[in-house]
């Protein structure tokens, strides 16, 4: 079974429907892509699964039904969100951030263990630990966000458009990082993301999102030789 089983997920905000019954799988272990074009419905789609809207249709968690649950429950359970734009807490040190992400974490000692092994991953982290988020650099900020969400010892993690605003080593850089958390930690990821080449060579499979609805998914191998995915996203 999926560890994220999907299943004719709406939601929207308000009057405004956005999400039209998509259907997704993720299992323990992958790494899975969510492509679509800007406004396709990707940021609320991971909206919906961390709880933050309200949704019809059906979200299980490891066999849960998480769908009524509060994000911060879901959070508990596993399930972190790096939202689009980081969000990281400006006026606090970069320890603090991670600290705060380990809230769910009862013991002190795993906590500083955990701290460590991210500060050898993000070893950036680790020379401005006493230094305020708001002044470390956007590709700083994004990986204090991922390390923050990686603190709760997550089973999956979703990342929104992780490389937005990066330059394109940096970018390079955090995609080695989720291939190791991937295999060092089992992590499963499912990663939103507009660079389409790079994403479908990280991940094992992916799912194309269109106004609202999954259009198409697949192998990321069938999916970089499709001619729908190289006309709209790798500029074929
Ligand atoms: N807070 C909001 N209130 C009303 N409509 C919204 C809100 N947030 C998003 N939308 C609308 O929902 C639709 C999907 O937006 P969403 O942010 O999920 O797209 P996306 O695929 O993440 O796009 P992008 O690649 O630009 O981030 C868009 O039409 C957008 O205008
Ligand atoms: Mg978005």
């Amino acid at each position: 079974m999926s560890l994220l089983q999907v299943r004719g997920l709406h939601a929207g905000y308000g009057a405004t429907q956005v999400l039209r019954g998509i259907s997704i799988d993720v299992h323990a272990g992958e790494i899975v892509a969510l492509l679509g074009a800007n406004g396709a419905g990707k940021t609320t789609t991971l909206r919906a699964l961390s709880g933050l809207l309200p949704t019809r249709g059906q979200v299980l968690f490891d066999g849960l039904d998480i769908g009524t649950i509060p994000p911060a429950r879901r959070f508990a359970l596993g399930l972190a969100h790096v939202p689009q734009g980081r969000g990281t807490f400006g006026d606090f040190t970069v320890e603090d951030n991670l600290a705060l992400g380990a809230y769910t974490v009862p013991s002190r000692r795993q906590i500083a263990t955990d701290m460590e092994r991210w500060f050898e991953v993000f070893p950036r982290l680790r020379e401005r630990r006493r230094q305020r988020a708001a002044w470390l650099s956007g590709g700083e900020q994004q990986m204090l966000a991922i390390a923050r969400a990686l603190m709760s010892r997550p089973r999956v993690l979703m990342c929104d458009e992780p490389s937005l605003g990066l330059a394109p080593a940096v970018t390079q850089e955090m995609f080695r990082v989720f291939e190791r958390i991937n295999r060092e930690h089992g992590t499963t990821l499912l990663i939103v993301e507009q660079n389409a080449d790079l994403t479908l060579r990280l991940a094992q499979r992916a799912y194309v999102m269109e106004t609202g609805e999954i259009t198409l998914q697949g192998s990321s191998d069938e999916l970089l030789v499709s001619p729908a995915i190289q006309q709209s996203y790798l500029g074929a």
